[in-house]
């Protein structure tokens, strides 16, 4: 079972993808939790060149091919031998965030985005998580760890909130397999949330 996580900056995912990880395996579960983008060698020095640096460094297209072909690497190289393996995948951000960033944040590239995913990675998850938060608090978050990696944090409030409502819609579209989760609670309180909806996922799977 492939499970992903998404939203904005600071929303928690990467909080929360450890948490069920951690959960999942202690219930005896192989899991494989991965990230993006990067998630396997190649995709980690793409990662490097793709948020360090000048943020002017990408046009909107070569940006949209880099991560692109992070993704590919990362899903021939990880995601689909641990899937073959019968391990369950979880994983910070994929697809959807293309769908958002390369896709709505600068101009409309959302076609380009979509023609290039069913060539290239033409895989969608079996369950997605959107913590969904205040695009304030969000911020307010991951400012307060800003590390060396030049982020869409960096554009600010107004790019928080078309993410966040981007990343709504999104789940509106493919609302089969996404789940919106309030996110402005305790990590707790979430991972509780988050693992009810994965457990019964993966029970119902066999
Ligand atoms: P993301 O991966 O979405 O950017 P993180 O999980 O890295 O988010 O969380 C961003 C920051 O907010 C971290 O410092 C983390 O410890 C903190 N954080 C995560 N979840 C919560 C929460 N539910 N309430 C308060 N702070 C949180
Ligand atoms: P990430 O490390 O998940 O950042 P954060 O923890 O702040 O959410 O992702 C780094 C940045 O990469 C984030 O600003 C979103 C961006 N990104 C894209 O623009 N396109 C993509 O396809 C992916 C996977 C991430």
């Amino acid at each position: 079972m492939f499970i992903t996580f998404e939203g904005i900056d600071g929303s928690g995912k990467s909080t929360q993808a450890r948490l069920l990880a951690e959960a999942l395996h202690a219930e005896g579960h192989v899991v494989r939790a991965t990230r993006e983008p990067g998630g396997s060698p190649g995709a980690e020095e793409i990662r490097r060149l793709v948020l360090e640096g000048d943020p002017d460094r990408w046009s909107a297209e070569s940006e949209l091919l880099l991560f692109t072909a992070a993704r590919r690497d990362h899903l021939e190289r990880t995601i689909n031998p641990a899937l073959a393996a019968g391990e369950v995948v979880i994983c910070d951000r994929f697809a959807d965030s293309t769908r958002m960033y390369q896709g709505l944040s600068r101009g409309d590239l959302r076609a380009t985005v979509d023609a290039l995913h069913q060539m290239m990675i033409g895989r969608e998850p079996d369950l997605t998580f959107l913590i969904d938060i205040d695009p304030a608090v969000g911020l307010g978050r991951a400012l307060g760890r800003k590390g060396h990696e030049e982020r869409f944090e960096d554009f600010g409030l107004p790019m928080q909130e078309k993410m966040r409502a981007g990343f709504l819609a999104l789940a509106k579209e493919f609302a089969p397999r996404f789940r919106v989760i309030d996110g402005d609670r305790a990590p707790e309180a979430v991972a509780a949330d988050v693992t009810a909806i994965a457990r019964a996922a993966l029970e119902a799977r066999g």
